[in-house]
């Protein structure tokens, strides 16, 4: 087992060195590096990314491994190539797509995401390594291994949601990026980060999924010891988007360095929409805020965003902290059931 790990990474070394190559230096690669080059990448990032091409063809990696002594079906566990069931015969997962290597936390090569030149509705836009004895996607992190030493030293790291943001965010000088592989953050990926470090920014896509998965991620961090800072997009643009269209100089100042903390963020999100002049809207924003302060289990932050509240809409302190009490006895309420029926439950024998 321990061997089929090391083969298999040996594959995925020798092959991105050869998807690689034929980005860089052949005629058949001459599109892919143009679309490259016009996505605003530089040649030293495709270097340092080791980013690749691999050719609109049926079999060239697959017979690429083969004349390098490499066994068929093991090339099928490591998700490199797919078995034709009518003949048995292999063919190659990855055509005709820009290659990004991943990486393990050691820089090895475990796995690859494939990006189409051209984006339809027929093919996915990234098509990834399927799960595989090296490659756990819950416990990857995109760029991870390059990031740390940088988490450490600047004691902060930003998350984000595509490959894409996280070179993007290297041109604007954040070489502490990493992203998930296309997935909600696990709580894996959340110890992994803070083996590293405690404070973490969240800067995801402008669009509704990008904020739903943000309050997701930072539930996750929060529960697990981060400090969680917001990193917001203005609507329809992701980070990738933003350094190209605004410069990496912006990103860096005006994103990064306008993040908002987790309050705050979700008080702009309640906010949107909302006519806070109406009165039935402003109770309604009260109250979500309210509700979002009885999560919080710091004494002086709840204080803190109540006398915000208190001071922004002239509402007395005391009519606040009393609603806020309220609220608070009902979501112990609900705890104290919750953990009863829970308790009721009869534990169901885990073969049933
Ligand atoms: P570009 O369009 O190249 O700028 O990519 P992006 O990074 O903006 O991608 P997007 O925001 O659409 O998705 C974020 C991440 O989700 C990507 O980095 C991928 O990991 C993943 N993802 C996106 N599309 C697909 C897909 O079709 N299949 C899979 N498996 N993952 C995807
Ligand atoms: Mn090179
Ligand atoms: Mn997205
Ligand atoms: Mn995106
Ligand atoms: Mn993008």
């Amino acid at each position: 087992k321990q061997q089929d790990s090391t083969m298999m990474i040996e594959a995925h070394e020798l092959l991105k060195k050869f998807y690689h190559h034929l980005l860089v230096n052949t005629k058949e690669g001459e599109h892919a590096l143009d679309y490259l080059l016009n996505r605003g990448f530089s040649m030293e990032e495709i270097e340092k990314f080791e980013i690749g091409f691999a050719l609109d063809s049926w079999d060239f990696a697959s017979k690429f491994l083969v004349q390098r002594g490499f066994k068929q079906e093991m090339m099928e566990k490591a998700g490199l190539i797919i078995k034709k069931e009518s003949d048995g015969s292999y063919f190659d997962r990855f055509r005709n797509r820009i290659m990004f290597p991943i990486w393990d936390h050691q820089g090895k090569t475990i796995a690859f995401s494939g990006r189409v030149l051209e984006t339809n509705t027929r093919e996915p836009k990234y098509l990834n390594s399927p799960e595989t004895i090296i490659f756990n996607k819950s416990k990857t992190l995109y760029n991870f291994h390059n990031a740390r030493p940088f988490m450490r030293k600047n004691e902060q790291v930003v998350l984000f949601e595509g490959f894409m943001d996280v070179i993007s965010a290297n041109r604007a000088d954040i070489p502490y990026s990493i992203a998930t592989m296309g997935t909600s953050l696990t709580e894996e990926q959340a110890k992994m980060i803070r083996r590293n470090v405690e404070s973490v920014t969240i800067c995801y896509d402008g669009d509704s999924a990008g904020i739903e998965a943000t309050v997701r991620a930072a539930a996750i961090l929060k529960d697990i010891g981060c400090y969680v800072k917001v990193a917001s997009m203005p609507e329809g643009l992701d980070p990738d988007d933003y350094v190209k269209k605004y410069g990496p100089e912006h990103f860096k100042g005006d994103v990064i360095g306008a993040s908002l903390t987790l309050m705050a963020f979700k008080m702009r999100y309640f906010r949107k929409g909302k006519n806070l002049q109406d009165e039935g809207e402003k109770i309604k924003y009260i109250q979500l805020v309210l509700n979002e302060i009885g999560k919080l289990d710091n004494a002086v932050e709840k204080d803190h965003y109540l006398r915000t509240l208190s001071n922004e809409f002239s509402i007395s302190l005391d009519a606040l902290k009393e609603q806020h009490e309220q609220i608070n006895k009902s979501l112990q309420n609900k705890k104290d059931n919750d953990d009863r029926n829970r308790n009721n439950i009869p534990r169901k024998p885990l073969l049933a």
